[in-house]
């Protein structure tokens, strides 16, 4: 199989002098092929190799699990994994799933080390001569207005910054607006989705929330 043949040892690890091969061989055992969690993703990235989309889950705090694509080179980073997601993990040929647990921390280099918040990224800075990581913005986490029902969420969708995921009101609660939450650059979900209902009218007078500035 593609996966199993020998992949380069990135500069870092031969700088901490980790045993690549060793350390990863748990890793790959336990990937599940022909399998994907659907639905739950903060950022997709393409063009990458399998390893390099497992360190991105690894310097990503909020990152529990990825799906790879062969064919394509295609990463995709989830928010959740197979036990805390049952329902979205399903059969898709051509994938591979994994879990950031099965992985040795070592293979983040200096981001294993982090203090990055859980809305964060850590990025090596090679260069530098005091700090070997910063931490960047990378996602508007999960959005949680009242009334809203992520259930509406497409396969595309995703949480990361530039991305947007589709939503609609919950049982009970009128919608205005297209149900379309763009995560923006500051880290800021826009809500382009008012819920109204006895209840989520209630909680708007009592916290003054602006409910209703959105476009
Ligand atoms: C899945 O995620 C949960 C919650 O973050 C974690 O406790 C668990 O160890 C993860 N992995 C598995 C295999 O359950
Ligand atoms: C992480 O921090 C500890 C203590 O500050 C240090 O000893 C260790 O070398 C660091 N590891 C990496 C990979 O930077
Ligand atoms: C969310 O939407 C789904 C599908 O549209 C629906 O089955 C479910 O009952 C909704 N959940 C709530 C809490 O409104
Ligand atoms: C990112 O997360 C931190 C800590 O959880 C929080 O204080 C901060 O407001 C968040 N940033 C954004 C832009 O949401
Ligand atoms: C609610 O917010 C508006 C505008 O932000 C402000 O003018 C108004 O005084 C606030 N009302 C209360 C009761 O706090």
């Amino acid at each position: 199989m593609l996966l199993f043949q020998i992949f380069p040892c990135p500069w870092f690890l031969i700088s901490f002098l980790v045993p690549c091969y060793g350390s990863l061989q748990p890793g790959f055992s336990k990937l599940q092929r022909g399998y994907r969690l659907d639905r739950k993703l903060i950022q997709s990235f393409t063009e990458v190799s399998f390893l390099d989309c497992v360190i991105e889950c690894l310097v990503t705090p909020r990152c529990k699990s990825v799906n790879y694509y062969k064919g394509a080179n295609f990463c995709e980073i989830n928010y959740e994994n197979k036990t805390t997601a049952e329902t979205r993990y399903m059969e898709s040929a051509g994938w591979v799933y994994s879990e950031k647990e099965h992985w040795p921390k070592e293979l983040a280099g200096a981001c294993s080390n982090s203090t990055c918040e859980i809305n964060q990224t850590c990025k090596h800075k090679r260069y530098s001569e005091d700090k070997f990581f910063e931490c960047v913005l990378s996602d508007c986490g999960i959005p949680d207005q009242k009334g809203i029902n992520l259930s509406s969420i497409k396969r595309e969708d995703a949480i990361g910054l530039h991305r947007r995921i589709h939503a609609s009101c919950a049982d009970g609660y009128s919608q205005s607006g297209s149900g379309r939450l763009n995560c923006q650059s500051n880290g800021e979900w826009k809500y382009n989705i008012v819920c109204e209902g006895e209840y989520a009218t209630m909680i708007c007078e009592e916290v003054n929330y602006s409910c209703f500035s959105f476009e």
